[in-house]
């Protein structure tokens, strides 16, 4: 299968040197993500965002026109991020990879990136484990240890001393757990139940129930975001445990702009870490919303569009210095730093994850009636804590 797979791209490649030169200039992009079923919204932010980069930045670099060719992995789907990607790499003949929002998807690719030296720019898919599955790897996203302690540091500072954590159970939210957990515990807190639920679950009144009988000062949780955000949270109030003094404390995808809004007015107090927010007042991200407005009235911004944003930006800066030459594009931007809409990055050599600022925030009504996650405090420069050591 391997051999088969550089055995087609050899003659493809033989066939393009054969073609002339009509193609040179252009460098191949495959973006792969979610653009149709529940997570559909995800490929939405991501055009977007890549919208508001190429309208300020033009769509050819040092010479070279930049073409993006898209593909529809769907929700959770390995097998179908797998056959996608060998597409891209064998037919398209793409120089370079983006996207991949689902942590199983990104791992399923680890193989061809790695055969076929791809530098490839996560956009989302956030478990700590996949840049150590493929040197080609990276990530403008997150990772779920690296939002996780933060948020356990500000609980246990803000009172909180037991907790129940209830994650999806799958590499994010296992990531999520552990990153919370080792850090409330360092801390002196205590976890009074461990609650894993499993991918496909939309009734979440029964975690809730069991949640409520432990009476923990909080719960915190990891889920994927989407559409089970507004169940889990109208679970959470159903069943009692707001009225019940029972905090909730989650990672920032639980409620993203996307879904936030749809949250309700009983969301309000609910406190998450991500490292975006819409609110946050800088001039680079009231620039950044105001040219996404202007592109596409009505969206908004979330951690997925900067995520996209910001993975244009190491493409851009791979292309610029190194054209089809991954090696030397990816020579040129592990280790560099710049501004993002969130504030700045530094793309980590060691976890080829960006460290970046985190931001506790609470659910808040805004000026204007509408709710936001307004920033309340700001962890500086936190690297992925959740990369192996070896
Ligand atoms: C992931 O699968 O890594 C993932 C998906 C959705 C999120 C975060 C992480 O919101």
């Amino acid at each position: 299968m391997q051999v088969g797979l550089r055995q087609v791209a050899l003659s493809a490649g033989l066939a393009i040197a054969l073609s002339g030169a009509a193609s040179a200039d252009v460098i191949k992009v495959g973006v792969v993500a979610p653009f149709s079923g529940p997570f559909a919204i995800f490929g939405t932010q991501f055009r977007n965002a890549m919208d508001v980069w190429i309208a300020q930045h033009g769509k050819s670099v040092a010479g070279h026109e930049v073409e993006f060719i898209f593909k529809d992995s769907g929700g959770p789907n390995p097998a179908v991020a797998k056959t996608l990607t060998q597409e891209l790499l064998i037919k398209d003949r793409v120089n370079y990879l983006a996207g991949y929002v689902f942590t199983p998807n990104a791992l399923a690719v680890a193989p061809l990136v790695s055969q076929s030296k791809t530098p490839t720019v996560i956009w989302n898919a956030a478990t700590s484990i996949i840049n150590a599955k493929s040197p080609y790897f990276m990530r403008t996203s997150m990772t779920q240890t690296q939002v996780s302690a933060p948020l356990a540091d500000w609980a246990y500072a803000n009172g909180i001393r037991t907790v129940a954590t209830a994650v999806t159970d799958y590499g994010p939210g296992i990531d999520a757990e552990k990153g919370f957990t080792t850090e409330f515990k360092a801390k002196g807190g205590k976890i009074v139940d461990t609650i894993r639920m499993p991918i496909k679950t939309t009734d979440f009144g029964p975690f809730m129930q069991r949640v409520k009988g432990d009476e923990p000062d909080a719960l915190f949780s990891f889920i994927p975001a989407g559409p089970p955000a507004f169940a889990f949270v109208k679970a959470y109030t159903d069943n009692g445990l707001k009225g019940d003094g029972i905090r909730l404390v989650a990672t920032g995808d639980l409620d993203d702009e996307t879904s936030l809004q749809g949250l309700g007015a009983a969301s309000v107090g609910v406190i998450t870490s991500h490292p975006y927010s819409a609110a946050h007042p800088s001039a680079m991200n009231c620039d950044f919303i105001a040219e996404l407005a202007r592109l596409h009235p009505g969206a908004v911004a979330n951690f997925a569009s900067v995520g996209a944003y910001d993975g244009m930006h190491v493409l851009y800066r791979m292309i610029e210095a190194g054209g089809r030459d991954g090696a030397k594009g990816m020579k040129a931007v592990i280790g560099a730093s710049w501004e993002s809409p969130r504030g700045p990055l530094t793309l980590d050599p060691r976890t080829r994850t960006v460290t970046q600022n985190m931001y506790i925030r609470e659910i808040a009504k805004a000026p204007d009636g509408t709710l936001e996650n307004k920033e309340i405090e700001t962890i500086k420069a936190v690297p992925d804590l959740g990369y192996p050591a070896k």
